[in-house]
């Protein structure tokens, strides 16, 4: 017996939506049924490639994903009322702040380029040194870090317990009365392994599409191969996965003082050994490195293939490769911007200037 099967999949449609007064044109997305015919041509996902897609998000908690929206766009979780964690991971520009190190409380200079928040849930641990284990632990960290949002947790949880619409949302989430630290790390977590950024041009070529990538971006993925900068920069990520030395065939030079994760662990084969960075959407992150030592991604890939895999690569040899690095963007988080609750009269008022 013949078995036809019918793939019954979902497409978003843009829809024009007028307001009543000024047409100020909304995007709004319409759920449309769509039935592909059993005849259309079944794509070969490509196997044994180093590079894997990567998967749609996952929401686990619908809920506590929208808290979690809040809190990492809310700058009151910082001591000057001013500072999100948006700031530093800003979803409109890659997830990054596209700085060659942050800027944190009252102006400080950070120490170390902020990696991109977007598939950081592939990550095997979190920051260049891999010191918080996961995106829970890690969420703790710049909240309560004197260059980043200088609060302490209790101020922060403070703040959100002041606010009555933060304390039913709290309530509604995890079924209790009182906000802690726990339930808002948790909460930011599960908003940002939401943040994936799924069918850019080179997983769709990956799933079969043979024309989503062009012959110069295919020349610069075969050369990505063959130089060897996927025994690095493989899996979904093509990143994440390991800490690897900076500066394998020569040394980077470099002003910061930042060790990799030696930090972590104090052994001394640990020196300059730091989590190799995801590649994906790296067209938006720059500029590149812990120390945001390259500008430019032409200047990445040079660095790159002059100290870790001894190659000097031709203009041409570096544009294909850059080209193919730019196929890697994909979906962008897409959401309303998310409406925070007014503080409350018994809310602290932030201290944006002073100790
Ligand atoms: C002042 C800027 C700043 C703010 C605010 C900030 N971050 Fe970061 N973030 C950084 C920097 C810099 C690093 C890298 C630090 C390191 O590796 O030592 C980082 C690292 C991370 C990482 C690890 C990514 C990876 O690939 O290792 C995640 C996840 C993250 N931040 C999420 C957050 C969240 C959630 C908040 C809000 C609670 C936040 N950040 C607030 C600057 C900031
Ligand atoms: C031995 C492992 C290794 C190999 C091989 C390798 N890389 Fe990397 N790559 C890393 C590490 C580690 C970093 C982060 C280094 C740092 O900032 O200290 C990095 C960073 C990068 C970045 C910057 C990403 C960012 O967000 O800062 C790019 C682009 C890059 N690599 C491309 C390449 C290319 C192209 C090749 C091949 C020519 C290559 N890499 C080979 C380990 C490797």
């Amino acid at each position: 017996m013949k078995i036809h099967t019918l793939v019954v999949g979902v497409l978003a449609v843009g829809v024009m939506v007028s307001c009543s007064k000024k047409p100020e044109p909304i995007l709004v997305k319409k759920v449309v049924p769509v039935v592909v015919s059993p005849l259309a041509p079944v794509l070969q996902p490509r196997t044994g490639e180093p590079v894997k897609p990567v998967g749609a998000p996952k929401v686990a908690d619908l809920a506590m994903v929208d808290l979690g929206k809040k809190l990492f766009f809310d700058p009151r979780l910082s001591k000057s009322g001013f500072i999100s964690c948006n700031s530093c991971h800003n979803i409109s520009m890659g997830g990054s702040d596209n700085l060659k190190s942050s800027i944190g409380h009252k102006w400080h200079q950070g120490p170390i380029n902020a990696p991109t928040v977007l598939n950081s849930s592939l990550n095997l641990a979190q920051f260049w040194d891999g010191r918080a284990k996961d995106l829970k632990e890690q969420a703790g960290g710049p909240i309560s870090n004197p260059g980043e949002m200088s609060f302490t947790h209790d101020l922060a949880v403070g703040v959100l317990q002041s606010i009555p619409a933060y304390v039913d949302e709290f309530k509604k989430v995890f079924k209790v009365d009182t906000i802690d630290i726990d339930k808002v790390t948790t909460a930011i977590a599960a908003f940002e392994e939401t943040l994936v950024t799924p069918n850019s041009r080179f997983d769709k070529w990956l799933k079969g599409d043979d024309a989503a990538i062009s012959k110069e971006e295919l020349a610069g993925y075969e050369l990505f191969k063959s130089s060897g900068c996927t025994s690095c920069h493989n899996g979904a990520a093509l990143g994440g996965n390991s800490f690897q030395k900076m500066g394998v065939v020569q040394q980077y030079k470099s002003k910061s003082t930042a060790v990799g994760r030696f930090a972590v662990t104090k052994d001394n084969a640990d020196r300059f050994q730091f989590k190799v960075p995801t590649l994906r959407n790296v067209e938006l992150t720059y500029p590149y490195f812990h120390d945001g030592g390259a500008p430019t991604l032409a200047k990445a890939v040079e660095v790159m293939g002059q100290i870790q895999v001894g190659k000097t690569f031709t203009a041409e040899q570096n544009a294909s490769i850059v080209a193919f690095l730019k196929t890697l963007t994909g979906d962008q988080p897409n959401f309303p911007i998310p409406q925070l609750p007014p503080s409350s009269d018994t809310t602290p008022a932030p201290q944006p200037f002073g100790k």
